[in-house]
């Protein structure tokens, strides 16, 4: 039987938090039983940012080292270096030449990056998702796991994906976003109506996935809540509250109800501490291997190199009938 296909990435952009392990990461390692997973490190994404070329190095190394310790194996799945498969960077452009400016122009988040980011609003900024779609359609993925803000990043690349396959015949598969609910609803510990996020400039605001157990001990305690006292689930009244319980329930898998009556006649105080502690409990392996895994650069070496690899086996094949069809010699 055949596997469906997966691939999905992060950037390495270094400090990874809280959402976006309990909302991509931490559901990459339960797929990998009965998909053909591919995770991707997205270092060329991370360009259109400026880095200093250490730090990005750094946490490019870092995230490999991050994903193996929150359990993603490479024996069972394929962990590469966006950068190291050069088909991405060739796909890239041709798909270029397949997407309007037009569609590019409507994209939330190139408008949402521009705005912070005013001195630097560069092309690669702006062909973002082109780049995304190669990152896919390469691997002809039938499931791309992603968190709620990329899906117009899908669309887009299903657009192009059926653009194509209309001009030159079946070339791509289509690809479905498979967007758990869980990862749009961790938000911010003090902002709790936006999302947790890696550049937050609120202090408090977000959960590191390295951050000591009592720093995580302190955020939880500073957390936003409600005067209610009471954990109970209403996003509208109660976002604080209810982040919190989201947070409980992704980590115990426990239902919203279940959480909730599990602190019944409990006040904000034990419900924040139960919340911290579990949240310790979770990140204490994935810290500890993670702590080993950056001081072995050389398995780490040999984890992308192999990675590379296999990935390169599988974008050869569809670069190949692109530029076949398109006609280039
Ligand atoms: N744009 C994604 C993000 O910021 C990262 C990414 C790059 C990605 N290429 C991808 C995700 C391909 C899924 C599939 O989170």
């Amino acid at each position: 039987m055949n596997k469906k296909v997966i691939l999905s990435g992060v950037q390495s952009t270094g400090n990874l938090t809280l959402g976006n392990y309990l909302g991509a990461i931490s559901n990459w390692k339960k797929m990998q039983e009965d998909y053909e997973c591919n995770y991707m490190i997205a270092n060329l994404h991370t360009l259109t940012i400026r880095n200093n070329p250490e730090t990005l190095r750094n946490n490019t190394l870092n995230l490999l080292a991050l994903y193996l310790a929150a359990g993603i194996d490479p024996k069972k799945s394929n962990i590469f270096i966006q950068s190291q498969v050069p088909e991405h960077a060739e796909l890239n452009w041709v798909l270029n030449c397949y997407t309007y400016v037009g569609e590019l122009s409507r994209m939330t988040q190139f408008k949402d990056k521009s705005a912070k980011h005013a001195d630097n609003i560069n092309s690669g900024l702006f062909t973002y998702p082109v780049l995304m779609a190669a990152d896919i359609l390469l691997y002809q993925a039938d499931l791309v796991p992603v968190g709620e803000d990329q899906r117009q990043h899908l669309e887009i690349t299903r657009d192009i994906a059926e653009r194509f396959n209309n001009l030159y015949g079946e070339t791509f598969k289509m690809p479905e976003g498979y967007i758990p609910k869980i990862a749009a609803r961790i938000m911010g510990l003090q902002d709790p109506t936006s999302k947790m996020s890696k550049s937050s400039s609120i202090p408090n605001d977000s959960i590191f996935l390295n951050d000591e157990p009592d720093v995580i001990m302190s955020k939880f305690k500073k957390a936003v809540t409600d005067s209610e006292n009471i954990v109970r689930y209403d996003t509208e009244n109660k976002p604080g509250i209810s982040n919190l319980i989201s947070i409980y329930g992704a980590i115990s898998g426990k239902t919203n109800a279940e959480v909730e009556k599990e602190f019944e006649g409990k006040g904000y105080g034990d419900f924040k501490k139960a919340v911290a502690e579990c949240v310790i409990e979770e990140l204490r392996p994935l810290q500890t291997k993670y702590k080993e895994l950056v001081s072995n650069p050389e398995y780490l070496k040999q984890i992308y190199v192999e990675g590379a690899n296999k990935a390169k086996e599988k974008a050869e094949k569809t670069l190949k009938d692109v530029y076949s069809k398109i006609g280039l010699v």
